[in-house]
């Protein structure tokens, strides 16, 4: 039977096509199965120098349409402000840069697929990471009557099988050495895993990063730029207003070059275990740092402190494939509404590997100078002072004077017996 008329049994499925070995055997495979292969190639801004030829490729390999999608755009707008405004980091570092790109591919295969009348998506993640995870649980909710295949984590081939194997169907074998590392990028940063890395105790060789200079080598005089922030999002830089792609692009390659986003930092995987993971994030470094400083002048003490707890919520849920989820939307709508208010220009300092806030200023600012000054002008009322004491004290006291005579303390857990090394000096 040829591929042609098992496919009639099958239907069409859309797979997300990098272009590389693992996703181009994939081609063949799907069609022993049974399938009609439609491809689907994001362009999330990844460092890929044959872009223009992925579609062409796919074709070669078999597939019945190729689809090259701009997703750029819609990545920075719907994914990657978002968690700016969320100031995301997965577990207070990682700036999710890999977790944001698997739903939005998760969400285009799931169009291509309506677009295509298929049945069926198909990734080409193994069976140990993440986003496997991510890309199923996201294509899951936006579309429950699609299977989902997975052929690199069904299919049992060595790495040597696997070049035999696309040997045996014409598909192009790659020419280059294979990365010792597993890299995935997009315009929020790169990731890079395995290899040496896996042992913790190693350090991260030159070839491990690709966006940054080493900060030993990063020019010697810091270098200071202005963000403008309009509703938590940066639009301007310098003076200069810049769209999503162009200033993200810009901060990449001006921060990399300053040794700047460097994190090399071990996780905890949703799928159980740790990993030694080395990041680079130049731009999402800045804006992050930034972004903050910010929220500190404009957000409300109360509205800062809920939003930090909502803040990890967001990491987690994007982290662990939860994009597309009720609690994702309504915490969404919670952030939107505290961005109205941050609005602004951040200087920050470019230096060894380090972007150092040095100024602020917002029209929308609740900082208020009279207030805050020790000096000439305060406008503060210090005699407020003493009933405000008194007041915010009165619980604490009624305490200890309720225990005074029974055995409650503070001694056990605040170890409130001193015991110091004292020098006494008497008037003579
Ligand atoms: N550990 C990171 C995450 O799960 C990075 C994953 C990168 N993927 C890869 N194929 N190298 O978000």
């Amino acid at each position: 039977m040829t591929s042609s008329t098992k496919q009639a049994k099958k239907g069409k499925v859309v797979l997300a096509y990098s272009g590389g070995l693992d996703t181009s055997v994939a081609i063949p495979w799907l069609m022993e199965q049974g399938y009609e292969v439609v491809t689907m190639t994001a362009d999330v801004g990844q460092q890929a120098d044959n872009m223009d030829e992925i579609n062409e490729k796919a074709i070669r390999t078999g597939a019945v349409t190729a689809h090259m999608l701009d997703l750029r755009r819609d990545l920075i707008e719907k994914f990657l402000w978002p968690g700016l405004k969320a100031n995301a980091m997965y577990e207070g570092v990682y700036p999710l840069n890999s977790a944001y790109s698997r739903p939005i591919i998760a969400q285009a295969l799931v169009h291509i697929a309506q677009v295509e009348g298929a049945v069926a998506i198909a990734h080409g993640c193994t069976g140990k990471g993440q986003d496997q995870v991510r890309i199923e649980v996201c294509a899951n909710a936006l579309d429950p009557t699609l299977d989902v295949l997975a052929p690199v984590r069904d299919w049992h081939m060595t790495r040597e099988e696997e070049m035999a194997y696309a040997e045996l169907h014409n598909v192009p074998v790659p020419t280059t050495r294979k990365s010792p590392y597993s890299l995935d990028d997009n315009i929020w940063g790169r990731s890079c895993e395995c290899g040496v890395l896996e042992d913790p105790w190693n350090t991260p060789p030159t070839g491990a990063y690709g966006l940054t200079v080493d900060p030993v080598d990063a020019p010697d005089k810091p270098e200071k730029i202005e963000i403008t922030f309009e509703q938590g999002i940066p639009v301007a830089i310098d003076g200069k207003p810049m769209d999503g792609i162009e200033l993200i692009t810009h901060l990449n390659k001006l921060a990399g070059s300053h040794g700047i986003g460097r994190i090399d930092m071990v996780e905890n995987r949703l799928v159980g275990f740790k990993s030694r993971e080395v990041y680079e994030c130049p731009a999402a470094t800045v804006l992050l740092a930034a972004h903050k400083a910010l929220e500190t002048i404009t957000l409300a003490k109360d509205v800062m402190r809920t939003k930090a707890d909502l803040e990890k919520k967001f990491a987690e849920l994007t982290y662990e494939g939860y994009w597309f989820s009720p609690l994702m939307e309504a915490i969404q709508c919670f952030m939107d509404k505290t961005q109205e208010t941050v609005n602004g220009v951040v200087r920050v300092r470019l230096y060894k590997g380090s972007a150092v806030v040095e100024g602020m200023k917002s029209d929308s600012a609740i900082y208020r100078y009279d207030l805050a000054t020790y000096s000439e002008g305060d406008a503060f009322d210090h005699t407020s002072a003493v009933g405000f004491i008194k007041v915010w004290g009165l619980p604490i006291k009624t305490w200890t004077q309720t225990h005074e005579k029974g055995n409650v303390s503070f001694e056990n857990a605040t170890d409130a017996k001193l015991t110091p090394d004292t020098v006494i000096i008497k008037a003579s």
